[in-house]
């Protein structure tokens, strides 16, 4: 095997890697240094070996572009483990395996998996690094792609090897294998992957082990799998919150700034709600980015919470943004970006379902096979997968908010949660308190989509968009989350959107995008104790005449259908939250129950 000098004086970080290279034997092990020559030395091997096509650089500067293998597309959320000590600490909404069969398992598929490949040792720091709110991991993985898309995502290398030496933080250790071992002379495929896949958390230990996948939050496991599975776990133990949420400042003209945090599930529009740009009649209103996808809160000593985004890029649905729905995300990706199962232009350029009006007259799809808008039409197959994405860096947002990596965070005066839901659920209404905005938070429901293997479109139950991010019960989740507001002297409101309610003909009744700045002003006004509006059975809900209409063609009972409250659906859907409650019964603190019988009598 052939080795370099470990860049670090850590003998326990030493001794792991050697461990682990003795189970997984590759050909070679590589210190990640982090550096800009080792990016692009990566992704020349990449181009190489087939993964990366390196796109048009005078319409796509320094951007690569990915096809994955069609059975790697999405998290595979039935293949995803929280193998706690006792099986009541995972609680029934997640999957779960005795650590100890778990253990020997991943021996197994472990061992020889990284034969003919190099080991690479990647150390990453979620969020910045030398922020007391940050944590740190080593990857130990065998996909230069996942190295590539890892250095755009997190902070990695040589300054987190210098944070690691100096002994004071506990390390999380994160074993990824793509779990396809190459004997002497066999040529290698674009995407190596398996088709058996497993993605373990242990939660006591802190440990990560992915097997099979080289795809999305599989595969970065400083994301998904650390972020929150096993950052959720430590907020519980210390008294603060790792939340699948984005985070906006939204800027009045004034210059007065509200920071909101908000929880969509996968794919339900957290990253084009925190990049958007207010319609042009809201004059000198601002919204700044601070992040897309995951939110780390904490309180401080005042007993506010401060928020900041763990991650350092995006990593995006690719169908449907356009210069039109998120001209940010659009200038984001621009340059640096790695592209993965979008479409391949003959230009050397990338195409996506939504990105223009007009399909290019041929492209080559996701799959590699040629494609034409009549050949869509024809097959039904679309050019991007749905879940295709990009990796683009958070630095390269125009509108970033300057204190994006404020060590200490940024305070957050609002929490939203939002799905997507057909019917039933209004475009927004305010929880009357903490307790019922987190009834209203755990018993969230939206439809599924692409960003899980599965069926796509069914309403279930997704708490605080944390079903499958939650590394622990679920009913301690929620007590977690009543307990929080002890340690608070200031506890932000709690606030319900949904941007996807149907009319009868199944059509959008709410325009979404920019315009959803109509809703986050009501939301800053209702902080600020400026907005008024009106109480209905779920909550505050605001009336026509307390929103801002200027520049939009949208009359009164337009917005009565979208607000509307009926009380059958509603009784309907506390059914579903029954069922959800009846899974997690001996776990759910008493505010719950409470909770729901006082939305019943109001019913
Ligand atoms: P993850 O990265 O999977 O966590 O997803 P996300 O929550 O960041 O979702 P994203 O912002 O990428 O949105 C995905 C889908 O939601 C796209 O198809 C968007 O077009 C759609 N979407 C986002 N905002 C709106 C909106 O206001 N209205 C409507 N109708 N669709 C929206
Ligand atoms: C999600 O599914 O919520 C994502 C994408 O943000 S992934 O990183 O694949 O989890
Ligand atoms: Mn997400």
């Amino acid at each position: 095997m052939k080795k370099t000098t470990p860049p670090t004086t850590s003998k326990h970080l030493i001794r792991w890697v050697e461990k682990m290279a003795e189970l997984c034997q590759p050909e070679r092990i590589h210190w990640v240094d982090g550096s800009q020559q080792e990016y692009d030395r990566l992704c020349q091997e990449l181009v190489q070996s087939g993964t990366f096509i390196q796109l048009n650089p005078k319409l796509w500067p320094g951007c690569f572009y990915a096809r994955s293998a069609p059975n790697d597309v999405a998290r595979v959320e039935d293949r995803t483990f929280i193998c706690s000590l006792s099986r009541d600490n995972a609680g029934p909404t997640n999957n779960w395996e005795d650590p100890f069969v778990m253990r020997r398992r991943l021996k197994q598929l472990f061992r020889g998996s990284m034969q003919g490949r190099t080991m690479y040792v990647l150390p990453f720091s979620m969020g910045p690094i030398g922020s007391p709110m940050s944590q740190i991991g080593v990857q130990l993985t065998d996909s230069p792609y996942v190295v590539v898309n890892m250095r755009i995502m997190a902070r990695i290398g040589k300054p987190v090897f210098a944070e690691i030496d100096k002994d004071i933080q506990r390390v999380v250790p994160c074993m990824h294998s793509v779990g396809a071992p190459l004997a002497p002379g066999q040529q290698d495929v674009p995407w190596p992957c398996n088709d058996t896949k497993y993605i373990v958390h242990f939660p006591e230990t802190r440990e990560i082990w992915s097997y099979g996948s080289g795809y999305g939050g599989n595969a970065l496991l400083g994301k998904k799998c650390f972020a929150l599975r096993i950052a959720s776990n430590i907020a519980r133990d210390e008294g603060w919150m790792a939340e699948h949420m984005l985070i906006v400042g939204v800027e009045s003209p004034v210059g007065e700034k509200t920071y909101i945090a908000a929880a969509f599930p996968s794919a339900c529009g957290k990253t084009n709600l925190a990049m958007l740009i207010p319609p042009k009649s809201f004059k000198g209103w601002k919204v700044w980015t601070v992040g897309d996808d995951i939110a780390w809160i904490k309180p401080d000593e005042k007993g506010h919470l401060r928020a900041i985004n763990p991650e350092a890029g995006f990593f995006g649905v690719a169908p449907g943004t356009s210069a039109r729905t998120n001209p940010n995300a659009m200038a984001t990706l621009a340059r640096n970006t790695i592209f993965t199962n979008v479409a391949l232009t003959p230009e050397g350029g990338v195409w996506w379902e939504g990105m223009t009006d007009e399909p290019p007259a041929e492209c080559t799809d996701w799959r590699g096979e040629r494609w034409t808008p009549e050949i869509g039409k024809a097959t039904g197959r679309a050019a991007a997968h749905p879940n295709g994405r990009f990796t683009a860096p958070a630095s390269q947002c125009p509108c970033i908010d300057p204190d994006w990596e404020n060590p200490a965070g940024v305070p957050i005066s609002a929490i939203v949660f939002g799905g997507r839901r057909a019917s039933t659920l209004p475009l927004v209404y305010q929880a009357f308190n903490w307790s019922s905005g987190v009834y209203l938070g755990a018993t969230m429901g939206s439809e599924t989509t692409a960003a899980a293997t599965g069926a796509v479109g069914k309403v279930r139950r997704d708490p605080m968009a944390m079903l499958p991010f939650c590394g622990y019960h679920m009913g301690d989740y929620f007590r977690h989350w009543i307990k929080m507001q002890r340690n608070l002297t200031s506890t932000p409101r709690i606030f319900h959107v949904n941007w996807f309610r149907k009319d009868a003909d199944g059509h959008f009744l709410w325009p979404g995008f920019s315009e959803n700045m109509r809703v986050l002003r009501w939301i800053v006004d209702r902080v600020r104790g400026r907005a008024l509006s009106l109480e209905s059975p779920i909550g505050w809900t605001p009336r026509y005449e307390d929103m801002h209409w200027e520049g939009l063609d949208f009359d009164r009972q337009r917005f009565e259908a979208l607000q509307q409250v009926d009380r059958a659906q509603w009784k309907q859907e506390v059914i579903g939250h029954e069922e959800l409650f009846l899974d997690l019964h001996d776990h759910l603190p008493p505010e719950m129950i409470y909770e729901r019988e006082l939305l019943i009598c109001r019913l």
